[in-house]
């Protein structure tokens, strides 16, 4: 049986021929050559009709058999050429090591970083941190703080107003002072921070909006040299400078007796005297002072037994000592440029 022995021929060289192939097209041509309309086991699977009766089903059952062992070859190749295509994807051609596409990522805006550090140094020093909101009354902003309407102290804070002489976007966070007074009584130890906003025309040190920290303290024993102790050790850790200074200086707000201006050591040239600091070596950071007796008195606490100290200083001026920012417009003008170098 001459078809017998071909039919055995044909997976012989099918093995040998299939371990040369090393891609799906040397495969698929392989397909065409052993199992194809042209192929030699078509041939022979077309002749079988013609066969003597006895030789028909032996050739055929064996052809038959080759076919399915032919076709299983070839599938099992594909499977492994798949295999092999993902191990070298995985092991060689995508190369993880490979630096991938950079997403620009933002970061925080300086003065977002440096009122996240305010809120976190103050805490740190057991004070409670309080809001108020941007849009103020006239009696919360100015009245309470003895201000009254025709105070000389009032030109000192250009005001927008929204309804006039009634409703206003807060000048100073000072007006959080009367809403914790209104609803706390001593011990009272609050920070506030916020947004502020004043009718000025810009300039290297003003802006229409700016930051500020409103602080008040208030319990029975507290005095101006606590004042001076905390915000040493608050304004240090603001500026990551501990050699920094304060001094007071005499000053006047009407909420405050005595009022007192806090100036520290320029961070730049250390107190000898620079562009920054105008030579003298001190920067002012903050009005403060303790608070006035009439003002506790107004909300029904008790002057001769309570007392304490207030302070607001603007968020702003310790972003530029602390970055060397020389104009604080800067800080509000949101180009891309500046915004990147924090
Ligand atoms: N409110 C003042 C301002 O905006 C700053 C200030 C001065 C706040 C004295 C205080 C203070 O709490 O006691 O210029």
């Amino acid at each position: 049986m001459e078809a017998i022995k071909q039919l055995e021929e044909l997976v012989k060289s099918l093995k040998s021929e299939i371990k040369a192939v090393k891609n799906d097209k040397e495969l698929q041509d392989l397909k065409i050559k052993y199992t194809g309309r042209k192929s030699e086991l078509n041939t022979i699977l077309r002749s079988i009709k013609n066969l003597p009766k006895e030789e028909k089903s032996v050739i055929g059952k064996e052809s038959n058999k080759t076919k399915i062992q032919i076709e299983e070859i070839l599938a099992r190749k594909e499977i492994d050429l798949q295999k092999q295509e993902e191990k070298e994807i995985l092991e060689e051609k995508i190369d993880l090591t490979f630096p991938g596409k950079k997403t620009p990522l933002g970061n925080l805006h300086p003065i977002t970083q440096m009122y996240n550090k305010v809120v976190r140094v103050f805490r740190e020093l057991g004070f409670t941190i309080v809001e108020g909101p941007d849009i103020e009354t006239d009696w919360h902003c100015f009245e309470m703080l003895r201000m009254q309407k025709d105070h000389p102290a009032r030109d000192m804070q250009d005001t927008y107003y929204i309804e006039e002489g009634e409703v206003l976007p807060r000048t100073h966070t000072s007006a959080v002072q009367i809403r914790t007074l209104m609803n706390q009584k001593p011990p009272i130890k609050i920070l506030a921070p916020g947004r502020c906003y004043r009718n000025e025309k810009p300039d290297p040190r003003h802006t229409e909006t700016f930051y500020q920290f409103e602080g008040l303290v208030i319990d029975e024993k507290t005095s101006l040299k606590d004042l001076k102790s905390t915000l040493t050790s608050a304004f240090r850790r603001l500026l990551e400078n501990d050699d920094v200074k304060l001094r007071f200086r005499h000053n006047h707000f009407p909420y405050t007796e005595p009022s007192i201006e806090v100036d520290g050591t320029c961070v730049m040239c250390g107190g000898k005297g620079c562009r920054t600091c105008g030579g003298d070596g001190w920067v002012e950071l903050c009005g403060a002072g303790q608070v006035h007796p009439e003002v506790l008195e107004n909300f029904g606490i008790n002057s001769d037994k309570y007392q304490g100290y207030a302070f607001g200083p603007g968020i702003g001026r310790f972003v530029m000592l602390r970055h060397q920012v020389p104009d604080t417009r800067l800080l509000f003008e949101n180009d891309l440029r500046t915004l990147e170098q924090f």
